[in-house]
């Protein structure tokens, strides 16, 4: 077997979802790099968490930015607290994490929940199946105190899994932490962000700033916005399906011209996936009006900007955004090939605007990451 691999994660609605791993002390994108693995993973996978009300709270969660490939922050489960790290993920609705009873490979080199030590916890019965496009977990549901960003969410559903797929020995977090709707939660559990706001204890919409080349500084805010990290007015956005947090974008242009998305398309902002993924025929349209999906390192500057079009407004993306750079291959387009009619604006996107996910009205706001 390949020492890295993905998580591609069918949630409900048969999307792949990738996600990146990683060996110790090496990121997943540096590990594929020496192995001469990237190029192929990157062809084949493509895809891969203020303003404050009185009487709620605003919990900030930092998180890790691994290589602009994946962004996970640390949560607690149980009394007293056991430490996960978990990927914050709006294209899935499951927290879960590895717990005592998995003897996989890829529980065992990561941190095992154990209800035995938490004085809090109950097991629900219900047993949890989440199928990912590289293999499964499975586990059941238990509730516990689960502490994220400072906020402390009593009677929480998640799910301990007693097998992962091998694959899942290489992912960096130990879990999943879901930030999409119930509706695309497996075993009806109940999401962490709709519990909290069930509970009270924060305001109906959270926001996520994902920093760019830099391992620190990227955050996800629960019941606020912090608006040190966009520039200029937000824009809301109705959303088209309260499932995925998923849009309908008008088309894509590049010096004008209309590349991708022609006569409109459905995306969903998922920080879950690195890249932007979108029909074959699309992205190759894409990559070919920016002048190739692999790109001289030297020219960047002379690149055109790509513009996403939503609800009339004009999302632009310069070169130095959508081109990543490694120092084993040079340089490339961040816009895979999805296969499916549904495109995604993973976090080469989301770098670019600062977005509150708002499920009081199910709009997303964007605005100029800063
Ligand atoms: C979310 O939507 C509600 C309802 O329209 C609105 O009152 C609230 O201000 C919105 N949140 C943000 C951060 O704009």
């Amino acid at each position: 077997m390949k020492a890295a691999i993905i998580l591609c994660a069918i949630v409900a609605l048969s999307e792949c979802l990738l996600r990146i791993p990683l060996n110790k002390g090496k990121t997943a994108r540096e590990s594929l790099e020496e192995q001469g693995l990237w190029e192929e993973y990157r062809q084949q996978f493509p895809y891969r968490p203020m303003a404050k009300f009185e009487d709620f709270a605003v919990g900030t969660e930092q998180m890790t930015n691994d290589a602009d490939l994946a962004y996970f922050g640390v949560i607690s489960i149980g009394t007293p607290p056991q430490s996960f790290r978990v990927i914050f993920d709006t294209g899935s609705s499951n927290l879960w994490v590895p717990s005592v009873y998995c003897s996989s490979a890829a529980c065992n080199n990561h941190h095992k929940f154990n209800p035995s030590q938490s004085s809090t916890f109950r097991n629900t019965g219900k047993s949890l199946q989440i199928q990912y496009g590289t293999g499964s977990m499975t586990g059941f549901l238990g509730t516990d105190v689960v502490a994220v960003g400072g906020i402390q969410v009593p009677h929480q559903t998640f799910g301990l899994s007693q097998s992962e797929a091998p694959f899942m020995a290489h992912m960096q977090a130990d879990g999943i932490l879901g930030l999409a709707f119930p509706r695309l939660a497996a075993s009806g559990a109940q999401t962490v962000f709709n519990n909290m706001v069930q509970q009270g204890l924060v305001q109906d919409y959270f926001s996520v700033y994902l920093s760019s080349n830099s391992a620190t500084g990227s955050e996800v805010t629960f019941g606020g916005y912090d608006p040190s990290h966009y520039t200029g007015n937000l824009v809301w956005i109705p959303l088209s399906s309260e499932t995925y947090w998923q849009i309908t974008v008008e088309s894509m242009t590049v010096n004008g011209n209309v590349v991708a998305c022609n006569g409109g398309c459905q995306a969903i902002v998922d920080t879950g996936t690195s890249l932007i993924v979108g029909p074959n025929s699309d992205i190759s349209s894409l990559n070919n009006a920016v002048g190739g999906a692999s790109v001289n390192c030297q020219n960047i500057a002379n690149m055109p900007e790509v513009t996403i079009n939503i609800n009339g407004h004009a999302f632009t993306l310069p070169a130095s955004a959508y081109v990543r750079q490694s120092n084993y291959y040079g340089c490339s387009t961040g816009f895979g090939n999805g296969g499916s009619s549904l495109w995604i604006l993973g976090d080469v996107f989301i770098r670019q605007y600062y977005t509150i996910f708002n499920m009081s009205n199910n709009y997303v706001g964007l605005a100029k990451a800063v």
